[in-house]
């Protein structure tokens, strides 16, 4: 299955997206994570993303795209993928689009967290993150680490993200409403956004996402 998360910042996209490319057997593409990565190996690309990230904006198109196309053209993305993060405006769909249908192949379903902003500004302010992996997520009183401070899949060291400071949020909300919303309009037109209400413990929430994608097909 090719599948693309949407949401606002703190939705829930990357919890989600562990679990379902798990029950998929799809990998998880996000590129937050391929940011940070590049940003903790000190990376040229890791130094022209941290500025924009920091600022709570996004990263340019021509490093975005060619950096997702990249990983899409990995081996393991071959049969299907789970996107998180990508496309975030109507430009890097379009881009998508166009890489999908040279390589002969269609999404299945865009998947749209539905959560009230006051909801993302409390899952964002708890939230934790392993050194050694971006995608390990945790929140300090709704999935707390067995130890405090200790990543429980690899046991490394739990931080709050650079750009979880309040005013960047802020940041990053407006850029979500102002440049990222319009691309569920964009694929409505394709029919394929599946509204999923991302309120609740997190395994309801992929109950709900893993039926959506099952009724639809
Ligand atoms: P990115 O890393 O993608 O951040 P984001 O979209 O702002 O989303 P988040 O990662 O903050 O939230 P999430 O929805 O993944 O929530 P999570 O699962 O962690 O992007 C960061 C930056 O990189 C961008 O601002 C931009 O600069 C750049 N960038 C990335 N992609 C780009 C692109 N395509 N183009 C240009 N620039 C790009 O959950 C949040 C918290 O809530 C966690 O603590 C979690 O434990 C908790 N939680 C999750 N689900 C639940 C639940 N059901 N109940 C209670 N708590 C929950
Ligand atoms: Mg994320």
């Amino acid at each position: 299955m090719r599948i693309v998360l949407v949401g606002p910042p703190g939705a829930g996209k990357g919890t989600q997206a562990a679990y379902l490319a798990k029950n998929l057997a799809i990998p998880h593409i996000s590129t937050g994570d391929l940011f940070r990565a590049n940003i903790s190996q000190g990376t040229d690309l890791g130094k022209k993303a941290k500025a924009f990230m920091d600022a709570g904006e996004l990263v340019p198109d021509e490093v975005t795209i060619g950096m997702a196309r990249d990983r899409m053209n990995q081996p393991d993305a071959i049969g299907g993928f789970l996107l998180d993060g990508f496309p975030r405006n109507v430009s890097q769909a379009e881009a998508l689009d166009e890489a999908l249908k040279e390589d002969g192949v269609t999404l299945d379903a865009v998947l749209d967290l539905e959560v009230p902003e006051e909801e993302v500004v409390k899952r964002i302010a708890g939230r934790r993150i392993c050194r050694n992996d971006s995608s390990h997520v945790f929140h300090v009183s709704y999935s707390a680490p067995k130890q405090e401070g200790v990543c429980d899949v690899c046991g490394g060291e739990l931080y709050q993200r650079d750009d979880d400071s309040e005013a960047t949020v802020r940041k990053r909300l407006e850029v979500y409403h102002t440049q990222t919303e319009p691309i569920i309009d964009y694929y409505k037109a394709q029919d394929l956004v599946v509204t999923i209400p991302a309120l609740g413990k997190v395994e309801e929430v992929t109950e709900r996402a893993m039926a959506a994608l099952q009724g639809g097909e």
